[in-house]
């Protein structure tokens, strides 16, 4: 019989080519679009189970068990170091993770002595560089729309993904260094890769024969 697993897709930006990935491998679901409302999908015939979780819970799904692999952005797994294993760099999704602000941006007089503020979704990325950089930074931590943070005044700065630049340039901010370089990685749960050896291991080498690794 075939060990049954559960794989966990990120919604947004990689969900379309991880269920074309996964689809060349013989795991899809006609109902499995990017838009689908349903968020789990079983495939009988290889045994496994597809659920669509936000991009920033793949890690907690994968590091708790309740899916045994799961595709999520590099960008997230600095941020969140979670306990997992990360054999694959399945190369789609290249973003990078920069340090942005307001172009001609020079800090008001007022402002100039104080602690600059860097409004991201990155808080552990974003301490960790200017740590490195010896710079004191205030860190406001927000869940989205970063971009706007600086024009209605609540950050300097900002640390955020960039993929085509469009959102940044749409909002008159100008990259001032970068701090990651990011793709899609394949994890898997550490547990699983002992429990689920033969399952885990083959499809790990589908998908890396998949992408030519
Ligand atoms: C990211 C980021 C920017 C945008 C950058 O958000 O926060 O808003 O993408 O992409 P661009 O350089 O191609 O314009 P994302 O779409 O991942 O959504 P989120 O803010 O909900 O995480």
């Amino acid at each position: 019989m075939t060990v049954p697993v559960t794989i966990a897709l990120p919604k947004g930006r990689l969900l379309s080519d991880s269920i074309a990935l996964f689809q060349r491998i013989g795991i899809g679901h006609p109902g499995l679009t990017p838009h689908a409302r349903q968020l789990s999908f079983s495939v009988a015939g290889a045994a496994a189970q597809l659920v669509i979780v936000r991009d920033v819970d793949v890690s907690t799904y994968v590091e708790y068990g309740a899916a045994d692999l799961g595709i999520v952005g590099k960008d997230r797994l600095l941020e969140q170091r979670p306990a997992v294993y990360e054999p694959i760099d399945l190369r789609f999704g290249a973003c990078r993770i920069v340090l942005a602000e307001p172009s001609g941006a020079s800090r008001s007089a007022s402002r100039r002595w104080t602690t600059r503020r860097v409004a991201t979704k990155y808080p552990n990325v974003t301490e960790r560089f200017f740590l490195r950089k010896g710079i004191p930074v205030e860190i406001i931590k927000l869940s989205g729309t970063i971009e706007l943070a600086p024009l209605v005044g609540l950050a300097d700065q900002v640390v955020d993904v960039v993929q085509t630049g469009a959102t940044l340039r749409a909002h008159q901010l100008v990259e001032v260094e970068e701090l990651a370089r990011s793709t899609a990685r394949l994890i898997v749960n550490r547990a699983s890769l002992k429990t689920k050896y033969r399952r885990v291991h083959q499809m790990i080498q589908q998908l890396m024969d998949e992408i030519g690794e």
